[in-house]
């Protein structure tokens, strides 16, 4: 498998990475005014998922081509849209395609911007997918690697790092968090480790910038509800994790929340960077 279809998460998936109304469409709103795209730029999602970043786009007219390894993730993207109010004289224009991203089914230098948005971290070959990208894209054209990166909690020290947590205990039971994935993040700046991303990509003769394009807030959870999602093992990093694991690391978890996290019930928001690594070629480089 090239990576990691979520299948079995699109029923809840939106639930655990839902922007608060409005973010979509500043996230949109930031992609445009970063690239300077009009409605005749053509755009490719790379793992398009249900649609948490094509959906405004779709809904704004633009030419918006997805595809993903999850029919069932782009099932929930059709469905949101068939919900969707369509927008007078606005007609709609896009493409699903189920796909792996390593070998994109387009021919060379078809879209202008390509954009992958937690992604690269699923794909066993990310190396494949981004020489696959760079054939697809007209050059100069964008590729925008995004994540979402919590601002420091030095900054907002009210919010306990439940995550951060989590991962230490499964380190303490062996388990390293960079192990639990295939693929590469694009944080280069907080997570050294991984620049190897930003070394592929000036080996492929892109000039890299590492911009962020919004600062947003997530809707309010309690660390207790957001420990529940890696005792659901809603996470896709928390798939793989053997039972006999998962099930001392939630033994743990629970004695943390309840003896050492403070306030597990209080509800708070966390001031969150949608980041993105941009690359583009220079406009004669080949596909
Ligand atoms: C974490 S979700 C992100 C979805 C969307 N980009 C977003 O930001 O909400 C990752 C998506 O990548 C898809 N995926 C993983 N590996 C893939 C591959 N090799 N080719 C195509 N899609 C892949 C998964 O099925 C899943 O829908």
């Amino acid at each position: 498998m090239p990576g990691i279809a979520f299948d079995q998460a699109a029923d809840y998936y939106d639930q655990t990475r839902g922007f608060r109304e409005g973010v979509a469409e500043q996230v949109r709103d930031a992609i445009l005014a970063y690239t300077g795209a009009t409605l005749s730029t053509r755009f490719l999602e790379l793992g398009v998922g249900t649609g948490r970043i094509a959906l405004p786009f779709i809904q704004a007219g633009y030419d918006y081509t997805g595809i993903d390894l999850s029919q069932p993730m782009m099932e929930r993207l059709e469905s949101k849209l068939s919900q969707a109010p369509a927008t007078p004289g606005q007609p709609r224009r896009y493409a699903l395609f189920q796909g792996d991203v390593t070998a994109l089914p387009f021919t060379a230098n078809s879209f202008d911007v390509i954009i992958a948005a937690h992604v690269l971290h699923l794909v066993d070959g990310w190396q494949k997918a981004l020489d696959e990208a760079k054939r697809v894209l007209r050059k100069p054209g964008f590729l925008m690697l995004s994540h979402e990166e919590q601002k420091p909690l030095t900054v907002q020290p009210e919010t306990p790092n439940v995550n951060r947590q989590w991962y230490k205990i499964l380190e303490d039971l062996g388990v390293k968090h960079a192990e639990l994935q295939p693929g590469i993040r694009p944080q280069w700046d907080s997570a050294k480790r991984d620049s190897g991303l930003v070394d592929y990509l000036r080996g492929m003769g892109a000039q890299v910038e590492d911009v962020t394009l919004l600062e947003y807030t997530t809707p309010p959870l309690s660390p207790r509800q957001l420990a529940q999602r890696h005792i659901d093992r809603m996470y896709s990093s928390d798939w793989h994790l053997s039972d006999e694991v998962h099930a001392e690391a939630v033994r743990r978890f629970k004695t943390w929340l309840d003896e050492s996290c403070p306030e597990p019930d209080k509800p708070s928001s966390v001031t969150s960077y949608f980041k993105t690594l941009a690359a583009t070629w220079p406009q004669n480089s080949k596909s």
